[in-house]
């Protein structure tokens, strides 16, 4: 939990669990219900953090280090020009994707030590910590199933091993910290989902009063 007036949504999950999917329904159940808030998305969401999510996602000479210190940026700019801003002006910001993505894909699959990316996430996020966290958990299975080949990024194109040891990185960040988080299975009905993070989101923050 921050001291800010605004609270902090943060999704997480494999490459085609549904994030962003989620996220973007969620913001529009907020706009239907006039609530203040800012749908951001990591990496990127500032015209750098683009340029930088670019680079993250197709550029051949990265390692695992040079990720975290490239996400890092990205994640420090997109905090201190628009989510740190709108907390402290109380808006709900809802993140798709935030620094439990470097533990779990640069730490647990690139094998980055996890003190070392929780060091430096805490500086990129300025402190900032979220009130509620989802992971949407889906197979890697199932992951593989939702991209046509020849469409996908560099982190999509890793083996199932990769993918196996991000989800299970997600899994024991998540177990580990059961008041922040809320784990969903995502292979359901894309409103069913819906409906259960509003359910869990109003049970854990009381945000929505009908
Ligand atoms: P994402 O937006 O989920 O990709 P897509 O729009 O294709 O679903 O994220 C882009 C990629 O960046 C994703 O493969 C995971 C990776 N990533 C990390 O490896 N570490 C991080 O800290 C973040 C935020 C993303």
């Amino acid at each position: 939990m921050n001291q800010l007036p605004g609270k902090l949504i943060v999704f997480e999950g494999v490459e085609g669990c549904g994030k962003t999917t989620q996220s973007e329904l969620l913001s529009k159940y907020f706009y239907d219900n006039q609530i203040d808030h800012l749908l951001v998305r990591e990496p990127g969401g500032t015209e750098t953090g683009e340029k930088i999510r670019s680079i993250l996602l197709h550029s051949e000479e990265l390692n695992g280090l040079s990720e975290l210190f490239l996400l890092s940026a990205a994640r420090q700019i997109l905090i201190s020009q628009k989510v740190l801003p709108a907390l402290e002006s109380g808006k709900i910001v809802i993140s798709d994707r935030f620094y439990f993505s470097s533990l779990s894909y640069q730490g647990h699959a690139r094998g980055i030590d996890q003190s070392i990316i929780w060091d430096i996430s805490k500086i990129a996020a300025m402190q900032i910590n979220p009130d509620i966290a989802f992971l949407i958990d889906i197979s890697p299975a199932q992951s593989f199933s939702r991209k046509i080949n020849d469409k996908k990024d560099r982190f999509e194109r890793e083996s199932s091993e990769f993918h196996t040891a991000v989800r299970e990185g997600y899994l024991s960040i998540a177990n580990s910290n059961q008041n922040l988080w809320r784990i969903i299975q995502g292979d359901k009905n894309i409103l069913d989902v819906h409906e259960e993070i509003i359910f869990l989101l109003n049970e854990k923050l009381s945000l929505i009063s009908e």
